[in-house]
């Protein structure tokens, strides 16, 4: 029980001495049920475990008298090059962690030379992040409901100098966190989506006729298909990721379509419950879509040896979701700078002992499947 949250520090607290440390220390400065409902996924929570146990099925060979002394962490993804193959997740209202919000996100991944993708349901302006975001950022889309809605977000994005845009496509219902309902979450005032100028979906028609579903006719009439996606890349001139890839099938698809990479996700375990592990299908997904073809990742990196592994299946760098607003509530933007640093750090750590001196050394063969 938490009856009254911290409020975040000033200092890095001395207890935190790994990454995932913010995850334990986050529950004293957050209301439990906001806790609850970032820490949880969708329905009865499958999904989002899973993330988190398909690393426990690798092991990394330590390797020996290997020289790694002149070794980096650089990685080029698609037309980025990166100091480092740690990039922030899109995630919506930072403000439940923070009361200035993505202001303090896009701090730290400036001073950490880190890419933030700013999600649509950021709750600052995008203008105001990409202000302080630096040079390396990417801007989230969710498709609105009509184009002309998607077209200003697009528009805007572009105006403020996001590189790329980030599709995500996982999410077309918001499925409920049974976790976070049981504990109460609502969804705290200050936390709108400052981005958004109209209020979402128009609702469902009613429908009488006994065949009619709520699903189909409702939310789902609005989802985005094969030609909306077209029609997006069509309309933009920044490069367009797809973010929500689970199937083979689909990243085969999505690279002919000529979408310029691809993020392999179940959103977290928010999305479909029941989904697979992001792990378990990553190295079949590389596999499909070739050597080449930019790809990230994302979905339970707690760690700098789950980057590693998450790079040995396959990955050209990984995105952190919930570590991101764990450490935004303990420390502001020292809080996920730190993080940041942590996970760079875990991850050289995991490298030199593999004997790997850049990420284009790290392949499968750095792995046991346990
Ligand atoms: C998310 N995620 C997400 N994804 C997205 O494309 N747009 C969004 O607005 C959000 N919002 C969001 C809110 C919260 C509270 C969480 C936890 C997640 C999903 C996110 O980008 C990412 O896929 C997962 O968080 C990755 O898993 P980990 O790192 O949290 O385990």
């Amino acid at each position: 029980a938490n009856p009254v949250p911290l409020a975040p520090l000033a200092a890095i607290p001395s207890e935190i001495r790994c990454a995932q440390d913010y995850e334990v220390l986050a529950r004293r400065f957050m209301a439990a049920p906001t806790y609850e409902y970032i820490l949880g996924g969708s329905g009865r929570d499958q999904t989002a475990p899973a993330n988190l146990d398909a690393f426990g099925q690798w092991s990394v060979y330590p390797r020996l008298l290997r020289d790694v002394s002149a070794g980096n962490t650089r990685v080029a993804v698609g037309a980025d090059t990166f100091s480092h193959p740690i990039l922030l997740a899109p995630v919506a209202f930072h403000k439940l962690a923070h009361p200035a919000g993505e202001l303090e996100t896009a701090r730290a991944a400036h001073a950490m030379q880190t890419c933030m993708v700013t999600s649509t349901l950021a709750s600052c302006t995008l203008e105001d992040i990409a202000r302080l975001a630096g040079p390396q950022r990417w801007f989230q889309l969710y498709f609105q409901h009509d184009r002309v809605a998607t077209l200003e977000l697009l528009a805007r994005a572009e105006a403020a100098g996001y590189r790329a845009i980030v599709v995500t496509l996982d999410a077309s219902i918001q499925v409920a966190s049974l976790r976070a309902l049981r504990a109460g979450f609502q969804m705290p005032a200050e936390c709108v989506a400052a981005n958004l100028t109209s209020d979402g979906p128009p609702p469902a028609a009613p429908a009488f006729e006994p065949e009619a579903s709520r699903i189909f006719q409702g939310v789902m009439r609005a989802a985005p298909t094969w030609r909306d996606l077209e029609w997006l890349m069509a309309n933009s001139s920044l490069p367009v990721w797809v973010k929500g890839v689970l199937h083979p099938d689909d990243a085969l698809a999505l690279r002919a379509a000529g979408v310029a990479g691809i993020v392999v996700s179940n959103h977290g375990g928010r999305s479909l419950d029941g989904a697979p592990a992001s792990l378990a299908v990553l190295p079949a997904i590389r596999d499909t879509v070739g050597a080449q073809y930019p790809l990230l990742f994302d979905g339970g990196i707690r760690s700098g040896t789950d980057v590693f592994k998450a790079l040995a299946l396959g990955a050209n760098a990984v995105l952190v979701g919930r570590l991101q607003l764990y450490a935004l509530s303990v420390a502001g933007a020292l809080g996920v700078a730190h993080m940041i640093k942590l996970l760079r750090e875990e991850l050289e750590v995991c490298m030199a002992l593999a004997g790997c001196a850049t990420p284009a050394e790290i392949d499968r063969g750095a792995l046991l499947r346990a």
